[in-house]
Formats: C-alpha cells, structure tokens, sequence
C-alpha cells in the first residue's frame, strides 16, 4: 500500500504566486507517489477570518484553485475539514493527550505572547483559545487520515513534530500502535517567493501577484513591481532585480541564461523586463485561469465535488474513530 501525504490549506484569503509554487504545486506534485489528502481547514481559518461571507468566498477559491491547477478528486481525497465532524472529536481527545506546555512553546503563541509584550500589552491581549489550541486541531486533522508524510512550510515544522509526539503518548499509553507517526516534509527545492516590493510575497504586506487576474490587471499588478532608476541602455545585474528574481521561477535552466544575457548585455528597459516576466506567467496561467472562472461560476458543482470528498473522508474517519472510543473506554 503506498504511503499517505496529507496537507491542509487555510481559506484566509485570494491565492497568490508564493502560494502556487511554494505549496500548491509541491502539494499537488506528490499525488504521483502518495495515496494523498488534501482539505480546506476552515476551522482552522476561523481563528483570524471573523467574517461569514470571506469565509464562504475564501473556501470557495480555495477549492477552485486546486482544481484549477490539476487536482483530481477521484484520485485524491479532497475534503472541507468542516465537513468530517470525527475530527473535531479526535482534537478532545487528542487535547486530554497533549501537555499544556506544547502550546506554550508553539511559534505562533509564543510570537503573538511577544509581540503583546513589546507593545506593552498583557502577554495575552487579543489572543483566543483557538490560536492557542490550534496545534491539537492540526495533529486531530494528521493522526485521523494516518498520515505518514506531511507537507508544510517550514513555519509548520513544529505542529508536525507536536502531532507525532501526541500520537506516541496515545499509543504508548494504551500500548496499541493505533496512529501512524507523522513526518514532515519541507521541500528543499521551494523557494521564497518575492513580492512587488521585495519582501516575501504575502498577504499581509499587500504585494501579492493574485493567480486569477484577468490579462490587463495582472499586466497591471506586474508593472508595479519595484525596480531601481537604471535607464533602459544600461546593462543590469539580473540578480539585484525583482523582476528577474520573479521571472526566474518560471523559466527552465535555458531560457534563464538567455534572460540573464539579456538583462546583461544592455538596452533592455524594465517595462520591456516586466512585459517578458508578464507573457510567461500569463501563459503558464492562461489554462488555469479559464479552469478557475469556469468553476468559480459554479458554486454547485464546487459543493458537489467537496460533498463527494466528504464522504470519502468520513467513510475512513468514522469505523477509525469507533476504534478509538473503544480504546478510550468512551465506547
Ligand atoms: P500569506 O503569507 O499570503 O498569508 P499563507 O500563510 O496563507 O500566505 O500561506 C499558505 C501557503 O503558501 C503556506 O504553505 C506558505 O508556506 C506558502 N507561501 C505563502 N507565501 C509564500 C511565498 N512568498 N513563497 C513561498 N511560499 C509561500
Ligand atoms: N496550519 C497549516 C497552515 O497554517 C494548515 C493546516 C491545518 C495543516 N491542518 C493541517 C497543514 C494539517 C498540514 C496538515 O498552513
């Protein structure tokens, strides 16, 4: 049997460039050699979208998103973690599991606890219990699936780890291997995507290319990237550029050493840069795009298929969960 990978997506907002090729793409490139799993964690998005018509549009062009670039639910099991209520069962019984101090060392409380401190806050202004506990949902949504392998940014690293260590207490205690224990993978190839200014591309700093522009807007949003004086004659270092830096991440070893001998050599403008990089993401996109907005515009069928996957996932979840609860005494 092959080994399962599974990996949950956040519906905080519109999909970007960074989000495409530093997780979607990985994500989906691994269904070549994994029984794989992939959800929308709505309840996990909950904890910072406090508005019901994001949230319903977010796990809508989340969903689409994927689709677009080529996930295939027949092969794959693809869920709305909303949908599988076992999990959420899981998480309590997970929680009676894990120590408090887990939480207390998890980045995101801890950085949240900081940034409170150095802004002379209470150390837990503004910080709910679903930040707080969020670690114990993220190891109830690997631990219901098995999963063997898990892909993550590297900021995840730490939730996967704390999913394998719960899993371990679980199953020592009741001397039973029940849960597979989880390894992270962070793919060594996936880059930081730059943004228009520079820093990481992400939403929180406003300089995010969105995937499903139309031609204009995205021909638009590309001319904003910041770029140096340098007249159109001067020959420029491709490395100290935005626009190459982005540009890059698109071309195979190839066309990238005709593109640096053209920034090289002279008499390139940056317009005419940014016109290159904007003809090669719009036609990696241009497919995408018409998958997206085909099945944007058809919020029934996007149900349809998270329906099908829900009850794919619940038909794995429920006979696991029942064996947990016998296990627990609960049952
Ligand atoms: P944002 O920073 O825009 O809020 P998220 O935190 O929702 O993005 O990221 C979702 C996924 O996309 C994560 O797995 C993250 O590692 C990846 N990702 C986000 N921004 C980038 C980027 N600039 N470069 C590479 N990967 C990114
Ligand atoms: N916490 C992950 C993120 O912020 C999303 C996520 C939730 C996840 N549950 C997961 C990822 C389970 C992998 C496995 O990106």
């Amino acid at each position: 049997m092959a080994q399962r990978a599974l990996t949950g997506v956040k519906p905080t907002g519109e999909p970007h460039l960074g989000n495409w090729l530093g997780a979607i793409q990985p994500a989906l490139d691994l269904a070549r050699s994994y029984d794989t799993f992939y959800f929308i964690a709505d309840y996990h998005a909950l904890t910072s979208v406090h508005a019901g018509d994001d949230m319903r549009r977010y796990v809508r062009s989340i969903t689409a998103t994927y689709l677009a670039f080529g996930l295939d639910p027949e092969k794959s099991v693809f869920y709305r973690q909303s949908d599988v209520p076992e999990i959420f069962e899981l998480s309590w019984i997970l929680s009676c599991f894990t120590p408090k101090g887990f939480m207390n060392r998890a980045h995101a409380y801890k950085d949240a606890v900081s940034k409170n401190l150095a802004a002379g806050k209470d150390a837990d202004d503004g910080i709910g219990m679903g930040l707080f506990g969020y670690p114990v949902l993220m190891a109830a949504d690997i631990l219901m699936f098995n999963a063997d392998v898990v892909p993550v940014g590297a900021d995840q690293k730490q939730h996967v780890e704390f999913a394998r260590d719960i899993a371990e207490r679980f199953n020592g205690n009741y001397g039973e291997a029940v849960f597979h224990l989880p390894e992270p993978r962070i793919s060594s190839t996936v880059k930081t995507v730059i943004g228009l200014d520079g820093r990481k591309m992400s939403k929180s700093y406003d300089n995010t290319i969105p995937l499903f522009l139309e031609e204009k807007a995205l021909l638009k949003r590309i001319n904003q990237i910041v770029t140096n004086s340098q007249s159109p004659e001067e020959p420029k270092d491709p490395d100290q550029s935005h626009v190459f830096s982005l540009h890059q991440l698109l071309l195979d070893a190839n066309a990238e050493k005709e593109a640096r001998k053209q920034y090289q050599a002279g008499g390139m403008g940056w317009g005419m840069a940014k016109k290159m990089f904007f003809e090669s993401l719009n036609e990696k996109l241009r497919g995408p795009r018409s998958e997206y907005n085909r099945l944007i515009a058809d919020p029934n069928h996007l149900d349809r298929i998270l329906e099908k996957g829900k009850e794919r996932a619940r038909s794995i979840a429920t006979p696991f969960l029942d064996r947990i609860r016998l296990l627990t005494g609960i049952r």
